[in-house]
């Protein structure tokens, strides 16, 4: 076989149909993403079938059929109907990573309102801000997450509905809140799902950018035909695999593959909801026998830096595929898996905004260790020159990666911001904003993003909202916030910060600030590393030269300077 094994002939006989006959989908008919996890599963035979194994703290541990998620679906979105959601609403999600997360997703969809998954970690800010932008009518949350919406509810009127799915009945509720309980609902067998189409909107994600707040990524129903087909064909999942998606669906992997794809396919899969630990991570594999494991480059780094010795402390030979997508990965974590695991990660490169697998280690291909591998089949994927916006034909050369807009997953715009929609597209690409070459072979290297924004253990941080936030803080006169190298996570977040008169830079004030923007916006945002300085370095038209810093931090050329504003 060549090295590309079944990978060249897909390419050549590939059709989106292929994904929609095998869900018996016809162009104009009703398409429904929770319809399609669930009721059409137990129609297809497989009601009893494991659909979630779900572990969280201290232990505890649930199991749902398909039958289940139906009920628990159709129940939440019965639900949500009683008390007026109504199709386009969008309902945000702000939960751990509890069953009632995954349900309540399919709850949404299946009356036609729009999910919005936000990271349960989040502080009071970065929920704000998502959720003024998205004009949300609905939240369902946890008592322990209950605290940061009541600081923001005055401001947003909007919201008309905090739903608490774990209320304990001793505690007061306020104004708009409500309990729901899907243990004490009474489950409903017949829920009419709501008659979306395929350019319905679905699912809207939230995510950062360099400028400007984060913006949100309007998916539609007929993204099920490119999630079902890459999770099919790139993940590798069968009918008797045990899949786990370390992903949170508070991004776009958790619900792509970690909801979506798989229970398209009826694929068994777990969740555990309880931190990580290399030894919690393999023993859950170990317990729950799992076969098909997707996960990340900072995860499998902090495997690493655990040593091999543990792996051999389990029986993990239950593991038939691995893949890894949201940060570089590096060839020494592909190689080090091949050791221990016996197996490589297959990487995966793709975007909030794509929707779906983009650029992949097809299974069978030979992996170059650090490369991303090749565009998924029916996938344009060129590196643009960086001046002439057209395709490099030369290998090795760095350009920007984009793709032709056509696959069914793509983003279908901002919400609420054409501008910066349009300003994704140039000479009839999609512009992903990340650099690349590409060798003789037709295999993507990755180089780096294109813009500021930080990479950090896989979550995309702004600089700009992280300095808004700093700018908060009553000591903070300037900021500027760029990455910091970090051996586990690639990237850090750093400030470099001027004070206001009166205060003095001190580790105390460092620690302070750290825990303000953690409050904020949350833990994956908050700095790092503080640097107090006597000035911010900038244009002369008042613009900050984060270049300059972050060069610094990297120990890299400076590069050109002359816009710099002299004393
Ligand atoms: O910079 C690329 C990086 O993550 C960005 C997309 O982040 P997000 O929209 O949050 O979605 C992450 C999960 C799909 C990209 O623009 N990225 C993603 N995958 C890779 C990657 N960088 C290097 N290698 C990858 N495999």
């Amino acid at each position: 076989m060549s090295n590309f094994g079944l990978y060249e002939d897909r390419v050549k006989n590939f059709s989106w149909s292929i994904a929609e006959e095998e869900l018996e989908y016809r162009q104009g008919n009703v398409l429904n993403i929770g319809w399609y996890c669930s009721d059409r599963i137990c129609l297809k035979g497989k009601a009893e079938k494991t659909a979630l194994i779900y572990e969280g703290f201290g232990g505890i541990r649930k199991v749902y059929s398909f039958n289940d998620i139906r009920l628990a679906g159709n129940t939440i979105g019965n639900f949500l109907r009683s008390i007026g959601i109504v199709n386009e609403d969008r309902v945000c999600l702000f939960m751990d990573r509890i069953p009632e997360l995954y349900l309540s997703f399919l709850g949404v969809l299946k009356i036609g309102a729009i999910v919005q998954p936000l990271f349960s970690a989040f502080g009071e800010e970065s929920l704000f801000v998502r959720l003024e932008n998205a004009q949300t009518r609905a939240i369902i949350t946890q008592s322990k997450h209950l605290s940061k919406v009541r600081k923001i509810i005055d401001k947003l009127p909007h919201l008309e509905f905090i739903i608490v799915a774990d209320h304990n009945k001793s505690k007061k509720l306020e104004n708009r809140e409500m309990a729901f309980s899907l243990q004490e609902s009474e489950p409903v067998e017949h829920l009419e799902i709501y008659p979306t189409k395929a350019e319905t909107p679905s699912v809207l994600h939230y995510t950062s950018g360099t400028t400007g707040l984060p913006k949100g990524v309007k998916h539609v129903h007929y993204s099920l035909i490119a999630q079902y087909l890459t999770s099919k064909w790139v993940l590798d999942l069968q009918d008797d695999d045990i899949y786990w998606c370390t992903a949170d669906p508070g991004w776009v992997t958790g619900t792509s593959y970690g909801i979506i794809g798989p229970w398209s396919l009826g694929i068994t899969q777990c969740v555990l909801d309880s931190g990580f630990s290399a030894q919690a991570w393999y023993k859950f594999i170990q317990d729950n026998k799992i076969t098909m494991w997707y996960s990340a480059p900072t995860a499998i780094r902090s495997l690493m830096r655990a040593g091999d010795e543990i792996v051999k402390e389990f029986n993990l030979s239950s593991l038939r595929h691995l893949a890894s997508v949201g940060e570089p990965l590096n060839s020494e974590a592909v190689i080090w898996s091949m050791k221990v695991f016996g197996k490589p990660f297959h990487d995966t490169f793709w975007q909030t905004e794509t929707g779906c697998i983009m650029i992949t280690n097809f299974p069978g291909m030979r992996v170059k260790p650090g490369s991303m591998g090749r565009p998924f089949p029916g996938i344009t994927g060129v590196v643009l020159d960086p001046k002439k916006y057209e395709p490099i034909t030369e290998t090795g050369k760095i350009g920007l990666i984009a793709f032709r807009p056509g696959w069914p997953s793509m983003m279908r715009g901002y919400w609420n911001n054409e501008e910066k929609y349009k300003n994704k597209f140039i000479n009839g690409w999609y512009l992903s904003g990340d650099r690349s070459t590409i060798d003789n072979e037709g295999y993507f290297w990755f180089i780096g993003r294109d813009d500021d924004v930080i990479n950090t253990g896989g979550h995309l941080v702004s600089p700009f909202e992280v300095e808004s936030a700093l700018l908060e803080h009553p000591a903070v006169a300037e900021s500027a916030v760029v990455a910091k190298p970090d051996e586990i996570n690639m990237e850090v977040v750093k400030a470099f910060i001027t004070l206001k008169p009166g205060f003095t830079p001190g580790p105390d004030l460092e620690l302070e600030i750290m825990n303000f923007v953690r409050k904020k916006l949350s833990s994956i945002a908050m700095p790092q590393a503080v640097e107090f300085m006597e000035k911010i370095p900038k244009t002369r038209s008042g613009k900050i030269m984060r270049r300059l810093l972050h060069a610094k931090e990297w120990g890299e050329e400076i590069g050109d300077i002359s816009t710099l504003e002299n004393d």
